[in-house]
């Protein structure tokens, strides 16, 4: 391997997923999610509502077939480079080239978020890299690529958020902030090189609405929609409408000139609101009534704990409840350690 900057303590070896601080990520709930399902028979997965493709990836590590979708093209991106591929990868020559220099190439972040997010410097860079990405020939590396770059504006950005702007409030002095968006972006490039691997098996990435699939039939389908919820917000395009415009170079995306985050027009989905998403369960239980259902829950959202199986009840004879309880990391709040309101309980129902 001919990296030159290696990430300290890292076995080349073996694949590790890059997770992140993605609203809803269940990273951490991966060995839950698998000893609860393991002992059932599935050898194809479909995750339905892939977001950082840590579900899909656990699966994918466990020998399965999987089909991984989302309808953001930031996850997508992320699934098509570690899930569906599994031998391409960014070369530390891709990586200089996509760094390199160019003559010509689009203005779009310089003209359009200019003291928003990132430094002038640092628009231009993210101009460059964009075109020099859409060059590569092998759409592989063009989601590796993709994947590094909007996964270092993440990691740049302090709270990983563009619903606020401005590049100094919340300077928290993490090293995460301290490195430059250059050295963000090899980093990320390495860690989705060594996310990569091939497990044997035809997995495929999607991108489009959930109720628009027309994946090949999966013997368990993983749901982990956003919920309705009163304490926090769930709007995906919102949060992370400048990585989300990002990975499309804002292509067919109408930024909302009124508003000073520059967001784009939100990416409606029947799982934002309590007037749409009761039949949205419905509709999603039917059209999966002959895989194996397993859902992702937390407390406080709707539809309730109660309804959710009621509705999984009219396509399945038998469903599971299993629960799992784990505390919550509040970042910099070390007064908050060993709080009992900061104990989560995550559920999932396996509907049978
Ligand atoms: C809770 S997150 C999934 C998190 C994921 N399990 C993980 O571990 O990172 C929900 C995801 O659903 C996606 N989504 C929302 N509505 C959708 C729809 N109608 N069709 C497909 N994806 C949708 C969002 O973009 C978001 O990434």
């Amino acid at each position: 391997m001919a990296f030159e900057m290696k990430l300290p303590g890292i076995d080349f070896n073996t694949p590790v997923f890059p997770s992140t601080r993605y609203m809803g990520s269940k990273a951490v709930l991966r060995e839950f999610i698998w000893n609860s399902v393991r002992s059932l028979e599935f050898q194809t997965v479909l995750d339905a509502f892939s977001g950082t493709g840590s579900i899909a990836y656990l699966f994918k590590q466990k020998g399965k077939r999987v089909y991984a979708n989302d309808f953001l093209a930031l996850s997508y991106h992320i699934t098509n480079a570690t899930i569906e591929n599994g031998t391409e990868i960014l070369l530390p020559e891709d990586i200089d080239y996509i760094l390199s220099p160019r003559a010509k190439h689009p203005r779009f972040i310089e003209e359009n978020f200019r003291g928003l997010y990132f430094t002038d410097e640092e628009n231009q860079l993210l101009d460059r890299v964009s075109a020099n990405i859409r060059d590569l020939e092998c759409e592989y590396k063009r989601s590796l690529a993709l994947s590094a770059i909007t996964r270092a504006c993440l990691k740049k950005r302090p709270r990983g958020i563009f619903t606020y702007t401005g590049f100094d409030r919340y300077l928290d002095g993490r090293n995460d902030i301290k490195l430059t968006l250059e050295e963000h972006i090899r980093r990320a490039a390495q860690e989705f090189y060594l996310a990569v691997f091939d497990n044997g098996q035809a997995n495929k990435a999607f991108w489009v609405d959930i109720f628009d699939l027309d994946a090949p039939y999966a013997d368990l389908v993983y749901l982990d929609p956003p919920y309705v919820s009163l304490r926090s917000d769930n709007d995906y395009s919102r949060r992370y409408h400048f990585i989300e415009g990002l990975a499309r170079y804002w292509e067919g995306l109408q930024i909302l000139n009124h508003t000073t985050t520059k967001k784009f027009a939100r990416l409606r989905s029947p799982f934002d609101s309590k007037r749409t998403v009761y039949d949205a369960f419905a509709r999603l239980f039917k059209k999966y009534e002959d895989s194996i259902i397993v859902v992702s829950y937390s407390k406080n959202c709707l539809p309730t704990k109660e309804e959710m199986i009621e509705l999984m009840r009219s396509v399945k004879k038998e469903v599971r409840v299993e629960s799992f309880t784990h505390r919550y990391s509040f970042g910099t709040h070390n007064h908050k350690i060993a709080n009992e309101f900061n104990l989560v309980s995550e559920y999932i129902f396996i509907g049978i």
